[in-house]
């Protein structure tokens, strides 16, 4: 989930820095846009390494120069301000922290004299304010006009905090902490933090296995089934650990992420966590079989080649088998024919709480797409998850899991149990 961070020209810039960080660490995708007087106070090079995005500085932002020198160029080259006012437009909130009493004015009486004022009267996402400043300035009635004004527009206002000012007086105007404005923001994004205290280890992609040292053996899973959960869970409040094969994938911001390239190699690394875990949510397809030696030297081309597979770790099995009591273990299936009736025999062997089945043969869903339809399969229940984005599909197996946890009489009250098909004994 992507939130812009809007600085503005005041001493706080500086701290700025320290919201972003405070922002990703809640998984989310900051984007930073400084105004000129900003710039003056940090270079917008510290803020696009904290990002990795080009910082937006102006309402034409140059191919070259404009402080991002040293990041790498978005592709495109030069972008206009409608260009950037268009991707902005996905963000999911405006923060503006510093924001100085000229901001405030600004966007009090709707001057888009620069980006960032621009994007205010432009966005139709929430907008969370985070004034700092002098205390006489503070506390001056045109500074509370603009206020009561903006908060009269649903602007939300992180007050300012009582003490020592760089200005050398004492009182009201320094920026509010880090913490109180990631709150006010979480809040404004309505994000659910049911997942708090959980520490959610997740597998995505496709395991390699060599087959010489260019070649291997692989699958078509791209990771976004995994990555989307990872995300989610991060963003629901749980701390997330993320074994991930190779993809081309971003890894979600705030996850503590753990590359691996065989099915090996995720072994160990899940088995490593494992001690940390309280949910274990295996979206990666893992090979079954790898060379049982695999080539020192690229193979040559002669003739019809015979290949000896060995079988791989079954990392599922191993976890349900080392499973603390409060753990969820949670497998998927990917199937091309009888997805139901295969799953279910892989529930009862693996030995996992649920197991999240996909029938790979549907156009348009399961390898690779953005889209996905799954069954969550528990012992008793068979609940569909009909076609839908892969993001949304993450937030409803999470909300199938935590289900898990809840006794059945709770389940039964809420009325979720009337939404289950219920499965045969
Ligand atoms: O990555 P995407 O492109 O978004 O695609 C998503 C997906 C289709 C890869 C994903 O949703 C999915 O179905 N993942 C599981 C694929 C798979 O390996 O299924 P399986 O039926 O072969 O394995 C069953 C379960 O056992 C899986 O949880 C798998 O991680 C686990 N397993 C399998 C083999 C093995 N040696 N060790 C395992 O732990």
């Amino acid at each position: 989930m992507k939130v812009i961070v809007g600085v503005s020209g005041g001493i706080a810039a500086y701290k700025a820095a320290e919201l972003v960080r405070a922002l990703q660490r809640q998984a989310l995708d900051v984007q930073v846009v400084m105004t000129a007087a900003a710039q003056r106070f940090i270079t917008p090079l510290t803020f696009a390494s904290l990002t990795g995005h080009r910082v937006i500085t102006g309402l034409w932002t140059e191919p070259e120069g404009g402080g991002n020198e040293g990041v790498a160029a978005e592709p495109g080259g030069f972008r206009s301000a409608i260009d950037h006012i268009e991707e902005a437009g996905s963000a999911k909130a405006l923060v503006v922290a510093p924001a100085t009493a000229n901001l405030l004015a600004k966007f009090a009486v709707g001057i888009a004299d620069d980006f960032l004022t621009t994007l205010y009267l432009a966005t139709t996402a929430p907008v969370i304010v985070a004034p700092a400043m002098n205390v006489n300035m503070w506390e001056h009635p045109a500074t509370r006009a603009n206020l009561e004004v903006l908060q009269s527009r649903g602007v939300k206002i992180v007050p300012p905090e009582k003490g020592y000012l760089a200005c050398g007086m004492t009182g009201s105007g320094r920026l509010a902490e880090p913490a109180a404005i990631v709150q006010a923001v979480l809040a404004q994004l309505q994000m659910r933090n049911d997942l708090a205290g959980e520490v959610v280890l997740v597998t995505a992609g496709g395991t390699r296995e060599a087959i010489d040292p260019v070649r291997y053996l692989g699958n078509r899973s791209s990771g976004k089934m995994g990555y989307a959960i990872a995300e989610a869970a991060r963003q629901r409040g749980a701390r997330v650990i993320l074994v991930t094969a190779p993809t081309s994938l971003r890894p979600p911001a705030g996850c503590e992420v753990a590359p691996v390239v065989s099915t090996a190699e995720m072994r160990d690394a899940v088995m490593s966590r494992l001690h940390e875990a309280t949910i274990v949510i295996k979206a990666a397809a893992v090979a079954d079989y790898r060379p049982r030696i695999p080539a020192d030297q690229k193979l040559k081309r002669s003739g019809p080649l015979t290949l000896e597979f060995e079988p791989t770790e079954d990392i599922l099995s191993e976890v349900a088998l080392r499973r603390r009591p409060e753990m969820l273990v949670i497998g998927f299936a990917a199937e091309t024919q009888d997805p139901l009736a295969h799953a279910r025999g892989k529930l009862s062997r693996k030995g996992a709480d649920a197991i999240v089945v996909n029938d790979v043969s549907r156009p348009g869903t399961g390898f690779d797409s953005d889209r996905n339809a799954v069954t969550f399969l528990t012992a008793n229940t068979a609940i569909e998850l009909p076609e839908m984005t892969k993001k949304e599909l993450a937030e409803r197996i999470l909300d199938e899991v935590l289900a898990l946890r809840r006794p059945a009489s709770l389940v039964a009250e809420s009325g979720l149990v009337s939404s289950r098909a219920e499965e045969p004994e």
